[in-house]
Parts: C-alpha cells; sequence; structure tokens
C-alpha cells in the first residue's frame, strides 16, 4: 500500500509501501502524479535498482531526453546519465558539475522539462555528516508570493532562456573545466521563449516559471528593466521561506517536478568524498498543457504523455 507522508515542509513528502524495481500500477502512479503536484518533490527511499528499472520507471512520466554532450551515458540504459565526481583509471565517469547553480531543467527547450529522476548510488559522507545536498524552491508559493502589481504587470509577459547561460555561468564563477559549448553545440541549443507565468499542467494553478540559470530577458521591456526585474524576480523566488534542502541517503530515489520547482545541486564535498547518481530527464509533452489532459489520463489510466 503506497503511502505519502509530506515533509511539513513548503515541499517534499516520503512515499512509503512501494518497491520501484516492479511497475507501478496504475493507481500507484495516478497517486504519484497527484502528490507530485501537492508537494513538488518525492522521495522513494531504499529502493534497489539497476539503470534499466530507472528508465522504465522514468519513462511512464513522458519522454526522456539525452543531453548535448553524449558522454556519461549508462552502459545498460543510454537514458540515464551518470553525475559523478568519481575518477576511474584518469578518467571521469560522470558529469562532476551538473546542476550546482540555481536552475530549472530545460527550461531552455521548446518543450520543457517535466519532471527528473535522481537516483543515489554513493552520497559524500564527512565526520558523520551528508553533503551534497539538493535544495529546492517552490513557484507555486513564490508565484503566490508576488505583490498583486506584479501579478498583473507581468501577466502575458514572456522570457528568454538561454543553455548557454548556465553553462558560461559554470564555466566563469565555478571554476568548472567544461569547455566552451561549441557552434554546433550552440546552435542544437538556441534560446527560446517561454512565459513568465505557467499554469502547471497538474495542479492547473499558476507558477512562476522563470529562473537564474536561464531566464536572460523578459522580452516585453527594455534592457535594462528587464536586468532589474529579473533581478527582483531572483531574490524573491529564493527567499527561504521557498526553499526545501534534500539531504540524501544511499539507495533514494528522488522525483521532482521541474514546472513548479527549482533547485540546486551544493558543491560542498571534495574530490575523494565520492557521490554518484543516475538520472533521468523526463521530458513534458504538449498534450500535457492541454487543460483536462492530466487528470483525464489519470481517471482513465491512460498515459500521460
Ligand atoms: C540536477 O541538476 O539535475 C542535479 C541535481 C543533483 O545532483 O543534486
Amino acid at each position: 500500500m503506497l503511502t505519502i507522508t509530506p515533509t511539513g515542509k513548503t515541499l517534499g513528502a516520503n512515499v512509503t509501501g512501494i518497491d520501484l524495481s516492479t511497475p507501478l500500477s496504475t493507481a500507484d502512479f495516478a497517486q504519484t502524479i497527484k502528490a507530485l503536484g501537492q508537494h513538488g518533490v518525492l522521495r522513494f527511499s531504499g529502493q534497489r535498482l539497476t539503470a534499466a528499472q530507472i528508465r522504465d520507471f522514468s519513462l511512464r512520466f513522458g519522454p526522456i531526453q539525452v543531453g548535448v554532450s553524449e558522454g556519461f551515458r549508462h552502459p545498460q540504459a543510454r537514458e540515464v546519465g551518470i553525475l559523478s565526481n568519481v575518477v576511474e583509471n584518469g578518467k571521469p565517469i560522470g558529469v562532476a558539475d551538473a546542476g550546482q547553480d540555481w536552475h530549472t531543467d530545460m527550461s531552455y527547450r521548446d518543450t520543457i522539462g517535466f519532471v527528473n529522476v535522481l537516483y543515489a548510488v554513493k552520497v559524500p559522507v564527512r565526520n558523520g555528516l551528508v553533503l551534497g545536498d539538493t535544495l529546492f524552491a517552490n513557484m507555486h508559493a513564490a508565484y503566490e508570493g508576488l505583490a498583486s502589481e506584479w501579478k498583473s504587470r507581468l501577466a502575458g509577459m514572456t522570457a528568454t532562456h538561454d543553455f548557454n547561460k548556465f553553462w558560461e555561468n559554470m564555466r566563469q564563477n565555478h571554476a568548472s573545466t567544461r569547455p566552451p559549448l561549441s557552434p554546433e553545440q550552440r546552435a542544437k541549443r538556441p534560446p527560446v521563449v517561454h512565459p513568465i507565468f505557467m499554469t502547471h499542467p497538474i495542479t492547473g494553478r499558476t507558477v512562476l516559471y522563470c529562473n537564474p540559470g536561464y531566464a536572460t530577458r523578459i522580452n516585453e521591456m527594455s534592457e535594462a528593466e528587464s536586468d532589474k526585474v529579473l533581478d527582483m524576480l531572483f531574490t524573491h523566488q529564493l527567499q527561504d521561506k521557498y526553499l526545501y534542502r534534500h539531504s540524501w541517503q544511499v539507495n533514494d530515489l528522488l522525483i521532482w517536478e521541474h514546472i513548479g520547482t527549482l533547485h540546486n545541486a551544493l558543491p560542498d564535498y571534495g574530490p575523494d568524498e565520492h557521490r554518484l547518481m543516475l538520472r533521468c530527464q523526463v521530458m513534458s509533452t504538449p498534450q500535457m498543457f492541454e487543460p483536462g489532459f492530466l487528470s483525464r489520463a489519470l481517471e482513465e489510466g491512460s498515459a500521460v504523455h
């Protein structure tokens, strides 16, 4: 019997009574999607999963994206990416600095990210203290907390999101050793435009869809005004009252929905303190945004994408 216990914080719930190595029943899947809308981040602890099982679980939520850098895919399931600071035989086994600033995955794509699935294989621990936590911010609450003048003023406005912004921020401000994107990689990821306020496909509520990692410009404003308003939005959305912190345990499978949250992976561990995560990035599909599509699909027990 699947049980969902909220953390009591602004985001997060623990899901127990389920073994994800076997397919979720239609009813359990429907409950999981609804809980994802309600709590943003769900933790399934104590899961013993192969890469193929992580992929199969992830595919229930939508198509899985494979990034512009084709390296670091799991040998048993290439849809599963490897995030890690482990080096074997002089070579990194995964992306060492993924997600280490505030962002929403794939807001830089026309079809945006829907769900992230992240499985902890190794978690760094120093003097009994777990490191490498992941922080989340609640964008349902951030929208609700915006002053009503901003809600009216920004309604109908759009922001440009650019993959290169995060990439260059990592290189310039976080000492990342990743090389600049090649012209071919940049051409594959041109900037895209999304509304600043979106109707969340699960909850039907409005969320603030704008994040410091990728949003570069509010298109309906002058550059100077856009810079000021983006700074205001970034400060607003990252207030402590909207934040939730997940401290990892080995065999945690964490899923979060991207449309109503931001996240940030904390790099507070050293090169010999090993962190190894397996990740599937699940995309949304256009039909998910049709009013009532998800709730109908869940009632009928049909695919949500
Ligand atoms: C990510 O941004 O997808 C990675 C998060 C993490 O490693 O904690």
